[in-house]
């Protein structure tokens, strides 16, 4: 489906505590937010990115623009269609937030579209406990390998797809289909099993109504919950530029915390400390 989302003025964003409160509570219910009337330079979207927390350093560079064409040894540099995932599922820590903002067009095609995880993970809960519990529970690593210098794979333990904290509270999708490695840490007879649950988890993810088609443009700045919200685009032809970066997910909750008090006269830390 095609969808529109509350979208925050820049200047707001950039001078009042209010507008960075909107922007950022809109990330926190809605999965993603959009800034608008961001001027089109990679200056201007590098000082809104930071407007919210500082730009993670990776082998991509912290804050990047690039025209399309294999940069890196990954999808996200090509023009071809990439399946709705989350980014870095191969860090101990995944970036919290990816950011977007489209410099120049796409000549045809490359529409972004966004599935939310966390709704996923609801419809399978309900229509297939079994491959929800396989999902919640069984640890695969993800691997990114595809520049020459770079084998990333999380340090203490692979993770499952769908991660609940003590609570019982969903809080991380680690969803790439393309980053994930081979099995080997799965008993023998688990591993058809993963399989079949993973493919009803994709069944899902792929379904029309699970996704939210949202056409990037110049001037518009997008943030997605990469914890939560999964991303995608369908193959383009001609040249296009795309700048981003991205922010852990503990400094853009910090700075929520700290503006959502701001924004309605009070200390955060009188509040909570
Ligand atoms: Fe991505």
């Amino acid at each position: 489906m095609t969808g529109k989302i509350p979208t925050v003025d820049y200047e707001k964003v950039m001078n009042t505590d209010e507008g960075l409160y909107e922007w950022l509570n809109n990330i926190r219910i809605y999965g993603l937010g959009t800034v608008s009337g961001v001027p089109v330079t990679e200056e201007a979207t590098k000082k809104t990115i930071e407007r919210i927390g500082p730009i993670r350093d990776t082998h991509y560079g912290a804050f990047w623009a690039f025209t399309s064409g294999f940069a890196h040894g990954d999808l996200a540099y090509s023009t071809l269609e990439i399946p709705a995932h989350t980014d870095t599922t191969y860090f101990n820590d995944p970036a919290g937030l990816q950011l977007f903002h489209l410099l120049e067009e796409a000549g045809v095609g490359g529409e972004q579209f966004y599935v939310d995880g966390f709704a996923a993970a609801e419809i399978l809960k309900k229509e297939d406990p079994e491959a929800h519990k396989i999902l919640s529970e069984a640890r695969v690593y993800g691997y990114q390998a595809g520049d020459e210098n770079v084998f990333l794979k999380p340090t203490a333990q692979p993770y499952p797809l769908l991660n609940y904290n003590n609570k019982g509270e969903l809080y991380q999708i680690r969803f790439n289909n393309e980053d994930r490695y081979i099995i080997n840490n799965l008993k023998f007879d688990m591993v058809p099993k993963y399989y079949n649950a993973l493919r009803k988890w994709m069944e899902i993810v792929r379904r029309p109504e699970s996704e939210l088609v949202l056409a990037l443009k110049p001037g518009t700045l997008i943030a997605i919950d990469n914890w939560r919200v999964m991303h995608a685009r369908k193959s383009f032809k001609g040249g296009r530029t795309l700048s981003g970066g991205y922010v852990d997910t503990d400094y853009w909750k910090s700075k929520y915390r700290v503006v959502s008090f701001r924004a309605k006269g009070k200390d955060c830390k009188a509040e909570l400390l």
